[in-house]
């Protein structure tokens, strides 16, 4: 059963171009089988895989299984009939390659993740708790700004019913929570509310990545360096609705968005999902006209 969002690749036209784009938002990248590879400061993770192709596509997904499960997943796709691939060109070889309903492919670790980079507890002097007396926050606040870890990412899907099918009774997500006729989040077991999802659209694509960081502060600073190097505004900062995390978005150079998180909802076995009818933003401006435009080709 998927434990987590291992890495995600897309296909970009120019690989300079995004170089410079995810180093501005905070990773540090580098070259592996002549791809584009990007990592989270601190943790020796592949979380972004970028390829040469003439258009911006979704390459693969990649999914750590959580130790002991292999053979059940096997067996859950036996049942349902889905056989394994070798491994996409410009993909890692390892682990076991098939496709989900839509068609693209996705890679299953039989490994644990790598633990997310450390970070400091964030003291606060919020509602009743007064627990920072003596330190000057505007000073600790832009100590430790980069992304710790790939938290989640959402797809688009034309077939959201049978995608979450695939998903939860073949790979054991959990649906955490949908928006009605747009929306589905999944999440595999207690922590993040969610690690993956949908987006109802025409056709598949990639719609958007998000990258765990360790504070409030550590989103608006990281917008404010982005606007400094002539990046689009993006969306943000806001809290969400579903989720409840804190965000910030910026488009990428081809149209999909990667977004800053913090304070995140943690759920347990006991969750229980709704069904919501409600914008994404508890408050903040709404999001562009552009945030639900799906780009990538129609096959
Ligand atoms: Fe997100």
């Amino acid at each position: 059963m998927i434990s987590g969002l291992h890495h995600y690749a897309l296909e970009v036209p120019d690989l300079e171009v995004a170089e410079g784009f995810l180093q501005d938002f905070g990773l540090e990248t580098g070259e592996k089988d002549g791809s584009l590879v990007a990592q989270c400061p601190g943790r020796v993770q592949e979380q972004v895989r970028l390829t040469q192709a003439p258009v911006k596509r979704l390459h693969h997904l990649s999914f750590t299984l959580r130790p002991g499960s292999l053979d059940s997943i096997q067996a859950a796709l036996e049942q349902a009939g889905v056989t394994a691939i070798e491994a996409p060109a410009g993909a890692p070889e390892s682990g076991l390659w098939v496709r989900d309903p839509d068609g693209t492919a996705v890679q299953l670790l039989h490994e644990d993740p790598v633990p997310a980079r450390p970070v400091d507890e964030v003291l606060v002097n919020i509602g009743a708790s007064r627990q920072r007396v003596g330190v000057r926050q505007f000073v600790k606040a832009t100590e430790d700004v980069t992304p710790r870890r790939l938290g989640h990412a959402l797809v688009f899907t034309p077939q959201p019913e049978k995608m979450t099918d695939f998903y939860t009774t073949v790979l054991g997500l959990r649906v955490s929570d949908t928006i009605h006729g747009l929306a589905t989040f999944l999440n595999a077991g207690p922590g993040d509310h969610h690690i993956f999802g949908f987006l109802r659209s025409s056709h598949s694509g990639f719609h958007h990545s998000s990258f765990e960081v360790p504070s409030i502060d550590a989103i608006a600073i990281g917008a404010d360096r982005m606007r400094s190097k002539g990046r689009d505004a993006g969306w943000g900062l806001g809290r969400h609705t579903i989720g409840s995390n804190f965000f910030h978005y910026n488009p990428d150079p081809w149209g999909s968005w990667i977004e800053w998180f913090s304070d995140i909802d943690q759920i347990d076995d006991s969750w229980v999902a709704q069904d919501w009818d409600r914008p994404p933003h508890l408050w903040g401006a709404p999001p562009p006209k552009t945030f639900l435009s799906n780009l990538e080709p129609r096959d």
